[in-house]
């Protein structure tokens, strides 16, 4: 397995491990700062791959910050073997995550990061935004790179296949095409739950009006960011959502 590396903004790099059995890329995100930091760990099983990668921008042990989404296998099941190559580094995720799951899972102990809290690296500073259930998990939350305008947005915009790192295509059309395909799917449906605050904190995520949506799954989208998160909500209503109530059922 050998990633494939791209500059996606300012010493923002895209590491890309593409697993043919998924037809899915699993991407991980390095800043190279003062303090570096890995978004995504990847799963146990790609961190030979991944420290190899890791290891032609930065020397791994330099790692001083570890983060992810939400707790999954892809997000950081590997957060252990980096923390025993890294001593500096710790693991840096929500106060839900922090509370409910690393505390625990860990092998140190994590930074917990309040709503809005800025985590700085150096000439980077990520605004760390809780987004319960979006794309799924409890603990789930997104960096936001003020400086450059990258949202480092995990699941969101999950794209199917072997594509491009970075695109200005329609990537909501590939996201909807890949919810579609899940929800045809018997074992991997119901991936994205839908709830009553999906719209507004993909609204919230537009506001920041980011310029590149760091996808895990897929491309790195440059544009729009804001446009592409509002239209967002209408996709996963129309893909997700319960048909209304027939108004002549309700006793
Ligand atoms: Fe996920
Ligand atoms: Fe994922």
């Amino acid at each position: 397995m050998t990633a494939r590396i791209d500059e996606i903004a300012p010493d923002l790099y895209r590491i890309c491990l593409y697993v043919p059995a998924f037809d899915l890329q699993f991407n991980h995100f390095l800043v190279r700062d003062d303090e570096p930091l890995l978004f995504h760990t990847g799963m146990r099983g790609m961190f030979p791959a991944m420290r190899e990668a890791v290891a032609t921008l930065i020397d791994p042990a330099s790692l001083r910050w570890i983060s992810w989404s939400h707790f999954e296998v892809d997000e950081c099941g590997a957060l252990n073997e980096w923390l025993a190559v890294a001593p500096n580094a710790t693991p840096v995720c929500g106060e839900v995550g922090a509370m409910v799951n690393i505390g625990d899972f860990s092998n140190r102990p994590p930074r917990a990061l309040k709503p809005n809290e800025i985590l700085g690296t150096g000439r980077h500073r990520f605004r760390f935004v809780p987004t319960p259930h979006l794309p799924h998990g409890w603990d789930a939350g997104v960096l936001f790179e003020e400086r450059s305008g990258v949202l480092l947005c995990s699941d969101l915009f999950h794209q199917l296949g072997e594509v491009e790192p970075v695109t200005s295509a329609d990537v909501l059309g590939r996201w909807d095409a890949a919810v579609a395909a899940y929800q045809a799917h018997p074992v991997l449906m119901d991936y994205l739950p839908l709830t009553p605050g999906t719209r507004r904190r993909l609204n919230e995520l537009a506001d920041l009006q980011p310029k590149v949506l760091a996808a895990m799954h897929g491309s790195a989208f440059v544009g729009d960011g804001g446009a592409a998160l509002r239209a967002a909500a209408d996709m996963l209503q129309f893909r997700l959502g319960a048909a209304p109530v027939d108004a002549q059922h309700v006793a």
